[in-house]
């Protein structure tokens, strides 16, 4: 699966891009809102080779893809559907430090989204973030999601208990530019 958007090429991870992959998630300021990290390169080394796996899945769940600037081929992110029962996917998005506030985020995100509700049939994509992850609710906004809600203390991670902001947007809601 390729996806080009006008600055940036979505593509399938593969094995050589773990480098990349770690400047992202080993970086404690990229990570702080997410319920894993920094990573260790083993830590980085197996998630890669694990979204090798599920790119083979029968029927596929996971649609987890490279996020890479078309000018120069470099790796500067991922972004993901995570397909579940009844038409409904999961999305997120991670990106390098240094490339944030370009709108590559929201590029990105929108792509997978066109793709899952075109190619898909998703009924709904819905996502999540921390109540003081701004920069994330905000793509959520760009991308025309709804606010449903805050999903109170609903996991434990990284030594407290954590709520998340709620997200989502139908297929007929999703505006196709
Ligand atoms: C969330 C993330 C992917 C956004 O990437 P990005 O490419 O910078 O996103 P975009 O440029 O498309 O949009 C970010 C928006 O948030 C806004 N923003 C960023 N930080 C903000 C802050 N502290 N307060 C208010 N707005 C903020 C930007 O101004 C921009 O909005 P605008 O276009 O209206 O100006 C990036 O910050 C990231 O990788 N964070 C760490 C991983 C993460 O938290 N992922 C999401 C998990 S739920």
């Amino acid at each position: 699966m390729v996806l080009e958007t006008k600055r940036l090429v979505l593509r399938e991870f593969a094995r050589d891009d773990w480098q990349a992959v770690h400047v992202y998630a080993a970086a404690a300021d990229v990570v702080a809102f997410m319920e894993w990290g920094p990573n260790t390169e083993d830590d980085t080394k197996s998630y890669v080779q694990n979204m090798i796996v599920t790119q083979r899945q029968e029927p596929r769940k996971v649609y987890e893809v490279a996020i890479t600037l078309k000018q120069d081929g470099s790796l500067i992110g991922g972004c993901g559907l995570h397909v579940e029962a009844h038409a409904k996917a999961a999305l997120g998005y991670c990106l390098n430090r240094t490339l944030w506030g370009n709108g590559y985020a929201t590029e990105a995100a929108y792509a997978l989204c066109k793709y899952g509700f075109r190619e898909l049939q998703l009924h709904r994509i819905f996502a999540t973030c921390r109540p003081d992850n701004t920069a994330s609710e905000r793509v959520m906004e760009k991308l025309g999601m709804t606010r449903e809600g805050v999903r109170r203390e609903h996991f434990y991670a990284k030594g407290q208990w954590q709520s998340s902001l709620l997200y989502s947007i139908l297929a007929n809601e999703f505006v196709e530019l």
